[in-house]
Order: C-alpha cells, then sequence, then structure tokens
C-alpha cells in the first residue's frame, strides 16, 4: 500500500458528503489521520468516519460552521487535543445558487461568500498557526467556473475567483513558512449536492459531458485523487498553482 500522507493530519471542511468525503476517506487510505467536519449532516460525517475506521485508519467527526469563527476556533482547538499537530488543511465546504443577478438576495450572497471566502480565511488563519515549524499544506477547492464563468451563477463564480487568488497570495505570503497553498479546480462531479440541485440527471449534466473530452461526469474519487498528491511530499516544489481536474473540461 503506498501511503503517501503516513504520520500526516488533516482537516477537510465539509467532509459529511461529497468531494470532501472523498476527499477525507483517501488521505485516510494514504495514512493520514483525518478530521472531517460538518455542519449540518453530523450521520453523514460519523459515516465517513466509520468506513475509514473500517478500513483501518484514524478519523473524527467535528462540527463547525466555517463561517463562524468561534466554531472555527473549536474545529482546530478539537484536531490538537486529538491528534496533537495539524499538517494539510483543504478548504472544501461550499454552497451554491443558481440565481441571476436580479434574483441575488443580501441573505444568499453572504451564504455563498461567507462559506467560500470567510470560511477559507478564517481556517486558513488557524491552520497555519498550528502548522508550526513543519509548514504543511493547503488545498483550496475551487471550480473550473472561476476561470470560466457561468451565466445565473453570478455570486458563487466570483467567490471561487476569490479563492483563486487567495492562493496566489498566501503561496507568496507563508512559502517562506514552508507553507504550500494549491487551489484545485473540479469540473461538474457527482455528488449529494448536485443532485439535490437537480444538475446530475438533468440538461445541464448532458451539456457539460458533451463539453468534457473524457465525455463523462467527474466523481470524487477523481478529485481525491489529486488532492492526496498536492498533499504529500511528492508535490513539495509545487505551490500558487490552480490545476484543473474536469476531464478536459476548461
Ligand atoms: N460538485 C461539483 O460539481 C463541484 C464542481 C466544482 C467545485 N465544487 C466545489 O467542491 C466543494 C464540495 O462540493 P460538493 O459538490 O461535494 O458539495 P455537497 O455535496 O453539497 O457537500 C457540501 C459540503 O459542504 C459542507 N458545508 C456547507 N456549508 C458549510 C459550512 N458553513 N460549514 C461547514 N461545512 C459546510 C456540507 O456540510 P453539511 O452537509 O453538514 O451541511 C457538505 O459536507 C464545494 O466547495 C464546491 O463549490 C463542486
Amino acid at each position: 500500500m503506498d501511503l503517501k500522507l503516513k504520520d500526516k493530519v488533516a482537516v477537510v471542511t465539509g467532509a459529511s458528503k461529497g468531494i470532501g468525503a472523498g476527499i477525507a476517506k483517501a488521505f485516510a487510505a494514504a495514512g493520514a489521520k483525518v478530521v472531517v467536519n460538518y455542519a449540518i449532516d453530523k450521520a453523514g460525517a460519523e459515516k465517513v468516519v466509520s468506513e475509514i475506521a473500517k478500513k483501518g485508519g484514524e478519523a473524527i467527526a467535528v462540527h463547525c460552521d466555517v463561517t463562524k469563527a468561534a466554531d472555527v476556533k473549536r474545529l482546530f482547538e478539537e484536531t490538537k487535543n486529538t491528534f496533537g499537530q495539524l499538517d494539510i488543511l483543504v478548504n472544501n465546504a461550499g454552497v451554491f445558487a443558481f440565481e441571476p443577478l436580479e434574483a441575488v438576495s443580501e441573505e444568499s450572497f453572504h451564504r455563498q461568500i461567507n462559506t467560500h471566502v470567510l470560511g477559507n480565511l478564517l481556517c486558513s488563519q488557524h491552520a497555519t498557526e498550528m502548522f508550526g515549524n513543519r509548514g504543511g499544506s493547503i488545498i483550496n477547492i475551487s471550480s473550473t467556473v472561476s476561470a470560466n464563468p457561468m451565466a445565473g451563477l453570478i455570486v458563487y463564480c466570483a467567490a471561487k475567483a476569490a479563492v483563486d487568488t487567495f492562493t496566489k497570495v498566501l503561496a507568496k505570503e507563508l512559502g517562506d513558512r514552508k507553507i504550500r497553498i494549491n487551489t484545485l479546480a473540479p469540473g461538474v462531479t457527482d455528488t449529494e449536492g448536485n443532485h439535490t440541485a437537480g444538475i446530475i440527471g438533468g440538461e445541464l449534466e448532458k451539456q457539460m459531458v458533451a463539453q468534457t473530452p473524457l465525455g463523462r461526469t467527474g466523481q470524487p474519487e477523481d478529485i481525491a485523487k489529486v488532492a492526496v498528491f498536492l498533499a504529500s511530499d511528492e508535490a513539495g516544489w509545487v505551490t500558487g498553482e490552480r490545476i484543473t481536474v474536469a476531464g478536459g473540461l476548461l
């Protein structure tokens, strides 16, 4: 077995389902101890933890709304109390709403921007403090739409563009502390969130697959394999990059 993340500890935000759950399970399979964060879906997070444990891995589920500073503080305190260190943060928690300009409300704006942008910032603050002298790796989950925006998704596209910029700024700001930050940009991926939004199985999925050279929808495992690489020492000379993982969809 290839234990690329042996002796490392990872926090994955929004890991109760979807891409985050896929990354948490792949990290554990690669030898990392994993903090499976959730906001609402405790049962989903506990299922991920039990799947990891069944395969001999170590994980805990921790509640935290990444938009709340006090919750984020507690997420990293619980990580320290349980595993004693931190090496990897994946800023994955996300929400989106298909809304044209005139339909965007103040509430929806803040929900999306706070989850993707403020949540990323708060988690990165605590993670960089906890990494200490050994340094660490941050992976920001963005989207193909940050570089190739879609009509009807104004706030989400802008939030993901901010995430891309966070990566570039922090790669410059934190390099001398041996901290690497990279963006992973998935295309349309088969997740619970996309099922709830009616994308998977709908017209939009067909259109996206038709534009995808490799001719299918992504799976969380496709994204997770690249996250394992970016988190590992094999990517030790990679920082400030944005890697699209989308079967060739731009
Ligand atoms: N699926 C795609 O096609 C796709 C494509 C490109 C990028 N992405 C990005 O990939 C990431 C994961 O997407 P997904 O499709 O896997 O979504 P998903 O299936 O809807 O899962 C979203 C996850 O985020 C968590 N979350 C939401 N708000 C949170 C908050 N305030 N604090 C903590 N956790 C929170 C949810 O936790 P609870 O269930 O506990 O609420 C859940 O675990 C997102 O950043 C998304 O923008 C997805």
